[in-house]
């Protein structure tokens, strides 16, 4: 498998497209199959985490088709209830989303337990006790699970975790059951509220989304749509990010800069200038970088999903910054990778206390997610010397063209092979 090579210490300069967001990218291709007619969605990541949920829709009898580049045509009328493959289903955490939509089209769904990232429990109790609430019941066998009802009713759901993946869920079960649904304490991340703009563009009847409490008028039919998903606020961050860390100066197009603003606040706090336009963010760092302290919470907090990249950027901030994980349970992993480059971070549990350090040093390290791969990336980019990246399968389930898109900005960095590691050099631009 290919290798990530960094050969680090170039300030980033110029201007990239921000593609379009995974996560909600995720959540609207299994709504899809709620429509009666055509949807067609632009704006699609170029990851894999997406070609997989496009094959498991596939799977299940989806006609998937590919427009262009960024577009998809999914046709759900010949679609037939089925079981998707254990091997798509179980390296992808969205793949569960099929069982509130599944739910939702043939009054039962049986999918494998989802796998993903790996970075703590992940229970699925709020997503079953929604499921429930519209009239569910839910049997767990042989690493399966199936959730089946006579006929969803709309009823109030009050969740007991903020959770993301719940409240697609329930949206998806819901949005064509008789009468209303309310969930309250639900999640509010931006891709919440493009799954419910695109499934109101289908017809569904949703308020509330990006609130506490979204309220959903079950429909009797959704139809199809053209619709175009929102930019990726979390590459956005990393790429802001990546910039501090290499004191340099870039733009990034095609964002929607209040969708960051938990990020560019705490990057301001460090140090960074920026200047928000429309739909651009520019951002510069020339003058001291100064330490500070995080705390992951749901949106509009600060992004958990960021952490592994802040924490990078902390190592190499004079100071002792703290970084409390409050929504994951084990997601500091990726610090023993940091730590070979020279980083000084200690872990107590959900706590990382952070003595920043002059600099990172190139080493070989690993990827043990999504998120802690391109926080390997920065590390790379900002160490002195060379750093090689195993594991880039993380990365290219979430970062569009990450290798392309960084030495646009001048980055000295390549996909490269176990034998062309080998050779030395291999990667001068
Ligand atoms: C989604 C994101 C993931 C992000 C996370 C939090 C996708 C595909 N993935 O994951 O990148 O890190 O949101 O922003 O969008 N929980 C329960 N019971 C449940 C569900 C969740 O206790 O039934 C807990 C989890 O253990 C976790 C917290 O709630 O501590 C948040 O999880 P959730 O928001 O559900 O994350 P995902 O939807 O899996």
């Amino acid at each position: 498998m290919d290798k990530i090579l960094i050969s680090g210490g170039h300030k980033l300069k110029g201007k990239i497209h921000i593609s379009g967001a995974k996560n909600a990218a995720l959540a609207i291709l299994p709504a899809a199959i709620l429509s009666d007619g055509i949807c067609r969605i632009e704006n699609l990541p170029n990851i894999s985490d997406i070609t997989l949920m496009c094959r498991i829709l596939a799977d299940l009898g989806v006609d998937v088709k590919m427009v262009d580049e960024k577009a998809i045509e999914i046709d759900p009328r010949k679609m037939r209830s089925s079981v998707a493959s254990y091997e798509l289903m179980r390296s992808i955490r969205a793949s569960c989303y099929l069982l509130g939509a599944l739910l939702a089209k043939f009054n039962e769904s049986t999918i494998y337990l989802p796998g993903g990232c790996d970075f703590g429990t992940r229970p699925i109790d709020q997503h079953l006790k929604g499921f429930t609430a519209l009239g569910a019941t839910h049997n767990i066998d042989g690493g399966m699970i199936n959730v089946r009802c006579e006929r969803l009713v709309g009823s109030n759901v009050y969740m007991d975790v903020v959770s993301v993946g719940a409240t697609v869920n329930i949206m998806l079960a819901a949005v064509k059951a008789e009468g209303l649904t309310v969930i309250e304490n639900a999640a509010k991340e931006p891709h919440i509220v493009d799954l419910a703009n695109f499934l109101n563009c289908m017809g569904a009847d949703i308020v509330g989304a990006g609130t506490d409490i979204i309220k959903i008028k079950g429909v009797k039919s959704l139809k199809g749509t053209n619709y175009s998903i929102i930019p990726d606020q979390i590459e956005a961050g990393t790429y802001l990010t990546a910039a501090v860390a290499t004191g340099g100066e870039i733009t990034i197009e095609s964002v929607t800069p209040k969708h960051l603003e938990s990020i560019t606040a705490k990057l301001k706090e460090i140090g960074a200038e920026l200047i928000e336009g429309n739909d651009s963010i520019h951002i510069k760092c020339s003058g001291d970088l100064k330490r500070c302290n995080v705390k992951t919470m749901p949106h509009p907090g600060f992004p958990t999903d960021m952490q592994p990249q802040i924490t990078t950027l902390l190592s190499i901030v004079p100071g002792t910054s703290i970084v409390n994980e409050a929504v994951w349970d084990n997601r500091f992993r990726y610090i023993e990778e940091l730590r070979r480059m020279g980083a000084n971070i200690s872990v107590d549990g959900r706590l990382a206390v952070i003595e920043g350090v002059e600099n990172l040093t190139g080493a070989p390290v690993k990827a043990t997610d999504l998120r802690a791969g391109s926080a390997l990336v920065i590390a790379g980019l900002a160490a002195k010397g060379k750093t090689v990246i195993s594991n880039i399968h993380h990365i290219e389930r979430g970062y569009e063209s990450i290798v392309e898109k960084l030495r646009s900005l001048g980055a000295d960095i390549c996909r490269i092979s176990e034998e062309e590691i080998k050779s030395t050099e291999a990667c001068s631009v």
